[in-house]
């Protein structure tokens, strides 16, 4: 299967396009992920990037259909895809079809996680992750069980994103309420859109979206 998690910052798409990559077998294509690990090896595409991920902007589209295209060509998309962070704009949707179509491929869902503000604050001014292995963390809501020491690697030291501050979030807010929010009436159109709601608990997200997944497949 492949499907598109959309949402808002702090929404929890990489959160659950991780617990789907683990039941599914699905490969998660997480766009920041990429985008952050290109301006660690210091690649053009990371150095024109980073000003703008700082200031919270969007990147430019080409580069993303790009970036996409590249990625979906990866061996283990034939189990399936998880697209988190694109489609982020109506060219970048419209992209999207064009390149699965020449590929024989479709999508099977496009589910938004609803979470309002105040909480989509708190979840990204408590976000961390290990330096080592990027295991996420939040402060509150999945603190690490031994304090100061990764779950997954036993490192001791945590990073937190640059734009994941109060001032660049207002930016990253406004560009998913004017650039992103108009995808989804594009999807809807093709009754492909689900809405589930992302200020559940993540157990109950996660099992709401495999009800879906598993509607999805029979249909
Ligand atoms: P990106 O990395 O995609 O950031 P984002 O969309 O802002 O999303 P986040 O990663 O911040 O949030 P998330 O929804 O994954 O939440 P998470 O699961 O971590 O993009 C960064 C930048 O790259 C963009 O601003 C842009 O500049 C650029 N970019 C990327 N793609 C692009 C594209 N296609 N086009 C143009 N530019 C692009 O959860 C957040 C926290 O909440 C975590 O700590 C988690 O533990 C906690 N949490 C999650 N779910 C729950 C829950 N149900 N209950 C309680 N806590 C929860």
């Amino acid at each position: 299967m492949n499907i598109i998690l959309l949402g808002p910052p702090g929404a929890g798409k990489g959160t659950q396009a991780r617990f789907l990559e683990e039941k599914y077998g699905m490969l998660q294509l997480a766009t920041g992920d990429m985008l952050r690990a290109a301006i660690r090896r210091a690649e053009p595409i990371g150095v024109e990037a980073k000003k703008i991920m700082d200031q919270g902007k969007l990147v430019p589209d080409q580069l993303m259909i790009k970036m996409i295209e590249v990625s979906i060509e990866h061996p283990a998309c034939t189990r399936g895809f998880i697209l988190d962070g694109f489609p982020r704009t109506v060219p970048q949707a419209e992209a999207l079809d064009v390149m699965l179509a020449s590929r024989h491929k479709k999508l099977d869902a496009v589910i938004e996680l609803s979470v309002d503000e105040a909480t989509l604050i708190e979840r990204i001014s408590g976000r961390f992750i290990c330096a080592k292995c990027g295991a996420g963390y939040h402060d509150k809501f999945m603190p690490t069980k031994v304090p100061g020491v990764c779950d997954e690697c036993g490192n001791k030291e945590f990073i937190r994103r640059p734009d994941d501050n109060a001032e660049v979030l207002k930016t990253r807010l406004k560009a998913f309420n004017e650039q992103t929010a108009p995808i989804l009436p594009y999807y809807k159109g093709k009754n492909l859109l689900h809405i589930v709601d992302g200020m559940a608990s993540m157990k109950e997200v996660q099992e709401k979206i495999e009800s879906i997944l598993e509607m999805a497949k029979k249909s």
